[in-house]
């Protein structure tokens, strides 16, 4: 398979390149009759777009999504939805100086020699401007799982370079509900996702010093799914986490990824790590909402580790399409840190996960002769 399809039971294809007319996909497997109209998507493209602060590309784009398909008097109909989000601002000439040159860390090079040719503007499909028709996939899975059953899910930027963001994780275990209220609020109100508004200009500070310098940041996302159902997740090679993995690792940039204690996990006991349980309620969540590649119905907790952007004006040493040694340094709209914008498509990537795993549960184990899904 050529790579450009995810999902099962809710199949998602993207298309489309950073500098061409448009972007969009194909969703195959919403279930019918679900309220869908561009007013439910258009929201989780707006908290994706870009130029919306100066610590991100300044590229502009509106990101109108149009519904071209599978929805009918406003109601889904089970047949394909397909999405189309049209692209405006784009400026190819910044990237003239790079169609015979490969971008040290950038997807050029490879792209080049497996292809043999490479739409070279904007860096074609290999672009994060391809995860618009995520997010907007996303999005559909996102209202079902809410209305259907309950789940939400919520992401924000856990570290930018070494500044940690964490707030305590146990959400259900250890801040009351008001708390964590305040703490969603803020991460909606502020243009990096933190949760820790006092850390903002310690924040603005590290994106400015990095533009002046010519560099860029790596990033740690964390992504949360709250009222999880148990049973979610197909063992052994589609375990929950396995999924959630393969999701997350499938987004530009990403370079690795934690389900709960993740690394930590290396340096503890067993009696640190295992999340004991009183009868009714867990008393931790370490493992991070599964067990056995099956979710426990505690809140799914991810990590998502970003690698610093590759396109920076500072020169570096490269190799041109004929494999001459080169000297590279990039013009045109970049993120110094990517990781900040990549908060939308990290909970996109974990709802087209847990709706595919929805899907697959209701029709093999929500049958006449199993029990319900235990809250
Ligand atoms: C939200 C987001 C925005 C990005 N913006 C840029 C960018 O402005 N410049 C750049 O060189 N890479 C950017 N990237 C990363 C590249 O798309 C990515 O590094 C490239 O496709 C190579 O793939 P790889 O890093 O997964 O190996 C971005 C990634 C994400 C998730």
């Amino acid at each position: 398979m050529p790579g450009n399809t995810f999902g099962t039971l809710f199949a998602v294809t993207t298309f489309g390149e950073s500098h061409g007319p448009a972007l969009g996909c194909v969703i195959d497997g919403c279930p019918p009759g679900m309220n869908l109209s561009e007013l439910d998507i258009q929201p989780y493209l707006d908290k994706r777009k870009p130029g919306q602060s100066q610590f991100t590309t300044q590229r502009r784009e509106e990101d109108q999504v149009k519904i071209l398909s599978g929805v009918f008097e406003g109601k889904t109909t089970g047949t394909p939805i397909c999405l189309l989000i049209e692209n405006q601002d784009q400026r190819s000439k910044d990237y003239s100086d790079i169609k015979n040159l490969f971008r040290p860390g950038h997807a050029d090079m490879t792209y080049q020699h497996k292809y043999g040719l490479r739409d070279y503007r904007g860096g074609g499909r290999s672009s994060a401007r391809e995860t618009v028709a995520r997010v907007a996939a996303g999005a559909i899975a996102q209202k079902y799982l809410k209305e259907c059953a309950g789940i939400e899910i919520f992401g924000y930027l856990s570290a930018m370079g070494d500044q940690e963001l964490n707030f305590n994780l146990n959400l259900n275990l250890n801040l009351k509900n008001k708390e964590i209220k305040k703490i969603k609020e803020n991460i909606l109100n502020n243009p990096f996702f933190s949760p820790d508004l006092d850390l903002i200009p310690v924040l603005e500070k590290k994106i400015e010093d990095l533009r002046r310098s010519g560099n860029s940041i790596g990033a740690k996302i964390t992504v949360i799914a709250e009222n999880m159902p148990i049973g979610l997740g197909q063992p052994v090679f589609d375990k929950l986490d396995a999924r959630l993995a393969y999701a997350m690792m499938g987004i530009n940039a990403s370079k690795s990824v934690e389900i709960g204690d993740g690394y930590l996990s290396i340096s503890q006991k067993g009696t640190e790590h295992r999340d004991e349980h009183d009868g009714e309620n867990f008393l931790s969540n370490h493992a991070g909402g599964t067990l056995g590649g099956i979710s426990s119905g505690q809140d799914l907790v991810v990590h998502i580790g970003f690698k610093p952007t590759s396109s920076i004006t500072t020169p570096g040493q490269t190799q041109n399409i004929h494999g001459e040694a080169a000297t590279v340094s990039t013009k045109g709209r970049h993120d110094p840190c990517v990781g900040i914008r990549a908060v939308p498509i990290c909970e996109a990537m974990m709802a087209l996960v847990l709706m595919d795993h929805l899907l697959q549960f209701r029709a093999q184990c929500d049958g006449p002769y199993q029990q319900e899904v235990k809250r």
